[in-house]
């Protein structure tokens, strides 16, 4: 039998494939996604394959996450590549909504998640992840899925997106996953597409940054500010990067620290040239074990 992935576009249409999964007790694994996919992507729908009856992929570049100076409009896709990528790891079905379906004239509602969407890249891009927090929780109400996977590399997203499903009593299971990385260490992403060969190379500072971090923690430095200057020192190397914020934040409140104890996250934004990369690691005594994540 020959396995035909099916595209869905209709709301109504996305709605009633997931309703009659789950009148049958099928579980749902959701990765939703703004396409150009690439390992990263793939590794959440391979563990929602593992995990789950049915896998079912969004491809959404969402506009209201985007500021009025951002790369809304230049956003890379390849939806015929995509399709093909989601194929071929087993996804059986892929959500292509419209934007115009998604956000009929008249649309006013918005999910705000507080504290957590206020730090790092809340900070820089205001309204951003109230864009996130709005698209996915009308993705989790078309889609009604039993699990949605998450990378970490976007480290603050899924917390927001953690926070949001805990306050408003969502019926989905958050499943967090590892971030994925280039062979030099560059966290995979979409947007590593803009890099030029020569940027692309600068772009390895950030992983770099946090390795020596990890180095402090491993250390027991306790004082936030000497990882931060180390981080600094090591983006500072590297002709064209720029940096939005270094910061040691809480994992679980992502407030900055000013001593590091237990546990901790570096996080940091760059622009390498124009193109704006993000990437945050887990150092946890606890387990006794630096998370590369
Ligand atoms: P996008 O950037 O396409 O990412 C989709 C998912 O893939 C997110 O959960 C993201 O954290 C994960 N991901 C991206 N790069 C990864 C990597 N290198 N390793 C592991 N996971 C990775 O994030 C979004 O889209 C959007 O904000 C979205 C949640 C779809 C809402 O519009």
């Amino acid at each position: 039998m020959v396995f035909v992935m099916e595209r869905l576009t209709a709301v109504s249409d996305m709605k009633a494939w997931s309703r009659a999964l789950l009148k049958q007790s099928r579980t749902i694994g959701f990765v939703p996604t703004m396409g150009y996919l690439h390992e990263g992507h793939l590794a959440l729908m391979r563990r929602a394959r593992a995990e789950n009856d049915r896998v079912l992929v969004s491809i959404f570049v969402n506009p209201t996450q985007f500021g009025p100076s951002e790369d809304l409009n230049r956003y890379p896709r390849d939806l015929e590549g995509d399709a093909k990528k989601c194929s071929d790891v087993g996804v059986d079905a892929l959500f292509l909504p419209e934007a115009s379906q998604v956000y009929p004239p008249g649309f006013q509602t918005y999910v705000d998640v507080e504290e957590v969407s206020r730090p790092l890249c809340g900070a820089s891009r205001p309204g951003h992840f109230r864009g996130v927090a709005t698209i996915v929780l009308k993705l989790f109400n078309i889609v009604a899925p039993t699990r949605a996977y998450f990378g970490e590399k976007d480290r603050q997203q899924l917390r927001v997106i953690m926070a949001m499903a805990v306050d408003l009593d969502l019926d989905v299971e958050i499943v967090p996953c590892e971030t994925v990385r280039e062979a030099d260490g560059l966290a995979m992403s979409s947007r590593n597409a803009y890099l030029s060969p020569d940027q692309r190379k600068q772009a390895v500072c950030l992983h770099q940054a946090l390795l020596e971090a990890a180095g402090l923690f491993d250390k027991g430095e306790r004082n936030a500010d000497r990882y931060v200057r180390t981080m600094s020192q090591r983006i500072a190397q590297e002709p064209d990067a720029g940096v939005d914020y270094i910061s040691l934040v809480h994992p679980e409140t992502l407030q900055a620290l000013t001593d590091v104890d237990d546990a901790a996250v570096a996080a940091l934004a760059v622009k390498i040239g124009d193109t704006r990369l993000i990437d945050n690691m887990l150092f946890n005594h606890r387990s006794r074990k630096i998370q590369q994540t």
